[in-house]
């Protein structure tokens, strides 16, 4: 199923400059385009040695622009004063892969091609975000280096470089980052100014993992999906995240601070270090699946096989309720919310938790339902409040976190 995201109706102009990294350009066009994106491609006379304009064009279905000079729909634009306007109407400037040579001439406000005059064109009108792509002895030159400071300094946003191997067979600085992390980027800057603008969220995520011996532990079905999800929907509100994850493998969302945990003390000690104390949090969302008990000692070496049955037996010990301890704290997140996964009386048993816990919202939902909950795409769930309960449909769990996000800025304070 697919959402909405920051990216649906977005006008973004992607610039193409002549990097062999234009290739992976496709892929990211092609992906932004997948997400909703308006996307129109300028690209350099040495990006069409690369990669054919007819690619972009095919994977956006939208004009590619190669030149100034011609004023058709073959590569030109409509009118002279065009090269205005596409900055004008355009919510992002992305610029990927960006050569050290348009650094330069975006640094020193050179414009004599289409993308270098867009580019300048749309100050204070579109952020511009670029992905560097070059060899490491490019980027590294003290030259490339004081552009990159000049450019930061003009508010201009990188995603990357990367390091890594280059085309060249050489490793280092300049390698252009993945299509996918570049699309997070241009999340996080279209977000920046979104409903929780400067505001701090923490979020958990995932399973808890109890240890047993030191090869085997206890853990549930969790997949971290309805988590994660959470924080990209809160980095797209413009939030500052944090994101307190169990093990899974899940990629963490561009702009997220990433706390990997394994068992529920570790976890409860993240969340008291990012949520609570002199400078608590403005939200606490616990959408972690926190194991509420362990085994009561960890064997020092691997538990053997024996016929002897009441060796076998595995004592359990109750873990800590973190969201109960932070309710304990002085100094605790301005707004708290946890979920309920229940196989009977939902409702019943998350106004119970709401009260105990002292939470400001509870997201339940039935897990015996098969296409909601634990490691499916989509979830059903019910917002329980002091004040009432709203149900929501069956939805992916990308729109459930949305929609979390957006009651948490309502609520702010
Ligand atoms: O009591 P129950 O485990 O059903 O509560 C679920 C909510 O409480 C979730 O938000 C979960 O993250 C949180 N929780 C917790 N500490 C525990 C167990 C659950 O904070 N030990």
């Amino acid at each position: 199923m697919s959402s909405k995201s920051i990216l649906t109706d977005k006008h973004i102009i992607l610039g193409v400059t002549g990097s062999i990294a234009a290739y992976k350009a496709c892929a990211l066009a092609s992906r932004l385009t997948q997400h909703g994106a308006l996307v129109d491609v300028i690209m350099t006379e040495s990006a069409t040695r690369f990669v054919a304009p007819l690619t972009f064009q095919a994977l956006t279905g939208r004009p590619v622009y190669t030149t100034m000079w011609q004023t058709d729909a073959s590569g030109g634009l409509g009118t002279h004063i065009a090269h205005v306007s596409l900055a004008h109407e355009a919510d992002l400037l992305l610029i990927a892969p960006i050569t050290a040579n348009m650094m330069a001439k975006i640094a020193h406000g050179l414009a004599d091609d289409l993308l270098s005059v867009t580019a300048l064109a749309s100050a204070n009108r579109c952020p511009i975000l670029i992905a560097p792509a070059m060899d490491v002895g490019m980027y590294e030159n003290p030259v490339t280096l004081a552009n990159v400071d000049i450019l930061r300094s003009r508010g201009v946003r990188f995603a990357g470089p990367g390091s890594g191997r280059m085309a060249s067979g050489l490793e280092g600085l300049g390698r252009f980052i993945e299509p996918d992390e570049i699309a997070g980027h241009c999340r996080r800057v279209l977000g920046m100014n979104g409903s929780l603008a400067g505001r701090r969220v923490v979020v958990t995520a995932g399973p808890t993992r109890e240890p047993l011996d030191p090869v085997r532990y206890l853990t549930n079905y969790s997949s971290g999906k309805q988590g994660f999800a959470i924080a990209q929907a809160a980095v797209d509100a413009g939030a500052v995240v944090t994101l307190i994850t169990g093990p899974v493998s899940l990629p963490t969302p561009i702009g997220v601070e990433r706390v990997d945990v394994l068992d529920t003390r570790s976890m409860l000690d993240a969340v008291l270090v990012h949520a609570t104390g002199d400078d608590p949090t403005d939200a606490l969302i616990m959408a972690a699946a926190v194991a509420d008990f362990r085994p009561e000692e960890i064997a020092e070496r691997k538990i053997k096989k024996t016929q002897d049955p009441a060796s076998m037996q595995i004592d359990l010990t109750y873990n800590p309720d973190i969201l109960y301890e932070v309710s304990r704290q002085t100094r605790k997140p301005l707004l708290t919310v946890g979920f309920a996964a229940e196989s009977d009386d939902l409702i019943a048993h998350a106004q119970e938790k709401l009260a105990r816990k002292s939470l400001d919202m509870i997201v339940a939902n039935d897990i015996t339902a098969g296409d909601a909950g634990f490691a499916v795409d989509t979830n059903r769930v019910v917002f329980v409040m002091s004040e009432g309960i709203e149900e929501l449909p069956l939805m992916s769990k990308e729109e459930v976190a949305q929609r979390i996000v957006a009651w948490v800025a309502e609520h702010q304070m």
